[in-house]
C-alpha cells in the first residue's frame, strides 16, 4: 500500500463516518477502528500518521467509560482527541457542524501536525488493489455472483483486471430483473470485458416456484433460497475455485464493526452456501463508501448506467408484482418500469430522483378503450428521495412529465388502464410496496 493513513478510533463517536469522508475528501486515506485496538493491530496498519480519538455520547460500553489502550498512548504517533478528555494531548470539545470549519480543523491536523501526504485517489486504489488481489489469489480460481448492480460489477471490474482469466462470474436471471439488464450484464462483460462469464437465465424456475404465492415475506425467502441454489449448482459444475468474490463495501462494515454504536445491524455475507463449500472471500471494495466505488467503477471504464443506476431490490420485480406473480401483471411492471425509466431520463432526472419504479396490484378495475368496456390492471408510480432508505420524502413530478407517463403506459402496455401515483412518505409506508 502506497498511501498515507490516518486511523479514527471509535471512541463513542456518532460521526466516526462523517470524519472518515471528510478525511478523503483532502485526499489522505482513512479508517475507523475499534477503541481497543491492540499495538500489534495499530503496528499492522500501513502507513499510518496519525490517529484521532474520536470520543462521543456512545462512550460508556458495558457500564464504564472506554479509553483508547496504551499501545495508542505510547504509539510515538501524533494524536487527536476530539470529545474525549481522558488522557488527551491536544483535545476539542467536538467537531465543527459547519463543513468548512471541520474541514479546517482536519486540514491542520491530517496535512499539518502530520505530515500526510495526499495520495487518496482512485487510480493509486485500483494499483493497489491489483497487486493486493495477486498476491491473495496466486493462480487459483475466484468466482463471483455478478448481479449486475453497482459493487457486483465494479468487483467483477477489478478482478479482471487483476486474474483475468482466473475469474468466472456466474449472473443468474432470476426472471425479476428490469428490461434490458440481463443483456447489459452480458454486453458489457462477456463481449467488451471478456470475462468468462456463466449467464443462467432460470426465470422458469423462479417463476415456478414462486406461482400462487402471495404472501410477501414468503415471497422474499422463496426468492433468496433459490438464488443460493441456483448459484451453488453453477459452483459445483466449476473445478478447483476456491475463492469468492464479493462486493462488501464500508458502510457494511462500519455498520456491523464498531463496538460502540447502539444500533447494530448485522452484515449479510453471501453466506448460505453449503458447509462443504467455504470459499475464501476476496473482498476488494470493503474499504470503500459508495461514491467511491462508483468512481472505480468508472475508472476501470464500466458504463455510466452501470455505475450510477438507482438502488434495485435484490428480490426485483417481483416485490412490485403485487401478490402471487403472474406472467401478463410481471410483464406489466417490466414494461411500464422501462418507459417511467425512458421519460425520467428524458426530463433530465434520472440520477437526481434517488429510486423511482413501477408497481402492479393484483386487482383490475373498469375502464374503456375504443368505445368499448375494458377491465384491466393499474400501474402505480413511485417516485421517492433519501438519504440513508430510512426515511423518504416524494419526488414531486412535473404534472406534464405525469401525463405523458400516464399516456404512454395506459397506450402501451397490455393489459393496464389506469395510472396512480402514490404520495406516501416514509413512513408511513416502505419504499418498496412489498
Ligand atoms: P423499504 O421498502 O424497506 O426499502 O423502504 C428501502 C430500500 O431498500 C431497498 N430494498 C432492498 N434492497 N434487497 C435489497 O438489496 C432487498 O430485499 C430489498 N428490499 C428493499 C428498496 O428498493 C429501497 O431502496
Amino acid at each position: 500500500m502506497e498511501q498515507d493513513m490516518i486511523v479514527i478510533l471509535d471512541l463513542g463517536s456518532e460521526q466516526n463516518t462523517l470524519i472518515a469522508r471528510d478525511i478523503r475528501k483532502l485526499g489522505v486515506y482513512t479508517e475507523i477502528h475499534p477503541h481497543d485496538i491492540t499495538a500489534e493491530q495499530l503496528r499492522a496498519l500501513p502507513n499510518v500518521k496519525g490517529v484521532i480519538l474520536n470520543g462521543g455520547p456512545n462512550r460508556v460500553v458495558d457500564g464504564a467509560a472506554i479509553d483508547a489502550s496504551d499501545a495508542v498512548y505510547q504509539s510515538g504517533l501524533p494524536l487527536f482527541a476530539v470529545d474525549h478528555a481522558v488522557r488527551a494531548p491536544q483535545n476539542l470539545a467536538g467537531w465543527p457542524e459547519d463543513e468548512t470549519a471541520r474541514l479546517r480543523v482536519l486540514s491542520d491536523f491530517v496535512l499539518g501536525t502530520c505530515g500526510a501526504a495526499k495520495n487518496w485517489n482512485m487510480e493509486n486504489f485500483i494499483a493497489d488493489q491489483v497487486s493486493l488481489i495477486r498476491k491473495q489469489v496466486g493462480d487459483k480460481k475466484v468466482l463471483l455472483a455478478l448481479s449486475g448492480g453497482v459493487d457486483s460489477s465494479v468487483v467483477a471490474a477489478l478482478l479482471i483486471k487483476a486474474i483475468g482469466g482466473q475469474l468466472t462470474c456466474v449472473h443468474v436471471n432470476h426472471g425479476l430483473l428490469r428490461k434490458g439488464e440481463p443483456e447489459q450484464v452480458v454486453d458489457v462483460f462477456r463481449s467488451q470485458m471478456g470475462a468468462n462469464l456463466v449467464y443462467v437465465d432460470a426465470s422458469e424456475r423462479f417463476l415456478g416456484k414462486l406461482a400462487g404465492v402471495s404472501e410477501p415475506e414468503q415471497k422474499r425467502k422463496i426468492i433468496g433460497a433459490e438464488f443460493i441454489r441456483v448459484f451453488e449448482e453453477e459452483a459445483r459444475k466449476l473445478d478447483g475455485i476456491e475463492f469468492l468474490g464479493q462486493g462488501t463495501i464500508y458502510p457494511d462494515i462500519v455498520e456491523s464493526g464498531t463496538k460502540t454504536a447502539k444500533m447494530v445491524k448485522s452484515h449479510h455475507n453471501v453466506g448460505g452456501l453449503p458447509e462443504d463449500m467455504r470459499f475464501e472471500l476476496v473482498e476488494p471494495l470493503k474499504m470503500l463508501f459508495k461514491d467511491e466505488v462508483r468512481a472505480c467503477g468508472v475508472a476501470l471504464g464500466l458504463p455510466a448506467s452501470m455505475v450510477y443506476r438507482q438502488p434495485f431490490p435484490g428480490p426485483g420485480l417481483g416485490v412490485r408484482c403485487l401478490g402471487a406473480i403472474t406472467r401478463d401483471r410481471l410483464e406489466a411492471v417490466r414494461e411500464s418500469d422501462a418507459i417511467l425509466r425512458e421519460e425520467f431520463e428524458r426530463a433530465g432526472l434520472a440520477g437526481k430522483v434517488w429510486q423511482y419504479f413501477t408497481v402492479v396490484p393484483d386487482f383490475k378495475s373498469v375502464g374503456v378503450r375504443e368505445n368499448a368496456r375494458c377491465f384491466e390492471y393499474p400501474v402505480i408510480l413511485r417516485a421517492v428521495n433519501t438519504v440513508d432508505a430510512m426515511t423518504a420524502s416524494i419526488e414531486e413530478i412535473d404534472w406534464a412529465l405525469l401525463h405523458r407517463v400516464t399516456e404512454r403506459i395506459t397506450h402501451e402496455v397490455q393489459g393496464v388502464n389506469r395510472v396512480l401515483y402514490d404520495l406516501t412518505p416514509k413512513p408511513v409506508g416502505t419504499i418498496e410496496w412489498e
